[in-house]
């Protein structure tokens, strides 16, 4: 068994799992497009390979990281590998609904690409389907908020602390968070603007005076839905704020806006399902165990 990919995630996960790692040369052309290189392709030959595929942020790009992705499961498949996609975000599962008709269902076509290529792949806390479980026969979806909890089981909270969903999307994990914590939890529902993006939340938080607000998010896209939690938690008195969220897609000006609020002390963790400055929650372990439990 060998574990291949680029960077960070993928050394700990072969060192997680005992594995040899080898690496992958990636880059892109001035035209755009994507290259994609095996160091070490006789190493992978007819072996069993994990390939870790992660983006990174900010300017996180889904486009090149399905198209590294494939580009890598077709050589892989060409190398005769037994092939386990390790994929901790996963791109285009936001648009896992048809709201008009005529609309591509983007997250069909794109796993059902990767699908074709690999023996079995292992995201999490994707957009379409957050909780742990068989998003299809091929696809295995793990719940990130596992690893939140040990991470802030390591001081990131107290007693004193509230843990707030900035959407009932991330009511039932919010509510998860908080009873393994221990602690209260609280939950409020938003609209977002379709032409605009502005985000509007419903009602006031109660008096947070002196208390500890960790909001919990599945994802940091523009950063609309938590920098407007911060604001409501700010405003309902909350001594300190830290937001969590599992993937940190950084989109637009998101992170020069988050330094500005970190100068303010407000606290700032992801996943490392994608490459970012923010990157502190390790989702390592949880996919090594999945893959153990497989393999
Ligand atoms: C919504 O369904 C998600 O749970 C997130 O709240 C959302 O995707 C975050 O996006 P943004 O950072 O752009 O508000």
């Amino acid at each position: 068994m060998i574990v291949t990919g680029t960077g960070r995630f993928s050394e700990a996960l072969a060192g997680e799992m005992d594995a040899d790692f080898s690496p992958i040369e990636t880059k892109v052309f001035p035209d755009g497009e994507v290259y994609i290189r095996f160091k070490e392709p006789e190493k992978l030959k007819g072996e069993k390979v994990i390939l870790v595929s992660r983006g990174e942020s900010p300017n996180f790009n889904p486009n090149l990281l399905v198209i590294r992705t494939l580009l890598a499961l077709k050589e892989l498949n060409r190398l005769n590998s037994q092939i386990y996609l390790v994929i901790p975000y996963m791109p285009y599962a936001r648009q896992d609904k048809r709201f008009l008709e005529g609309e591509a269902l983007s997250i069909e076509t794109v796993r059902g690409l990767v699908e074709k290529l690999a023996e079995k792949i292992i995201t999490v806390t994707s957009h379409d389907r957050r909780e742990e479980g068989e998003i299809t026969g091929k696809t295995y979806n793990i719940d990130g908020t596992e690893a939140v909890i040990r991470f802030l089981r390591k001081g990131g909270f107290n007693g004193n602390s509230i843990v707030m969903a900035p959407d009932m999307a991330s009511d039932t994990f919010v509510r998860k968070i908080a009873d393994e914590l221990g602690v209260e939890s609280l939950s409020v529902d938003k609209e977002r603007d379709k032409k605009t993006g502005e985000i509007e939340m419903e009602g006031e938080l109660p008096d947070l005076s002196g208390r500890r607000l960790i909001i919990y998010d599945d994802m940091i896209s523009t950063g609309g839905t938590m920098f407007r939690a911060v604001e409501k938690g700010k405003k309902a008195g909350a001594e300190n704020i830290v937001c969590v969220a599992i993937h940190p897609v950084l989109a637009k000006d998101s992170l020069e806006k988050i330094e500005v609020l970190q100068k303010e002390g407000i606290e700032f963790h992801t996943g490392d399902s994608i490459d970012s400055p923010l990157s502190d929650i390790s989702l390592v372990e949880d996919v090594a165990e999945r893959l153990s439990e497989i393999l």
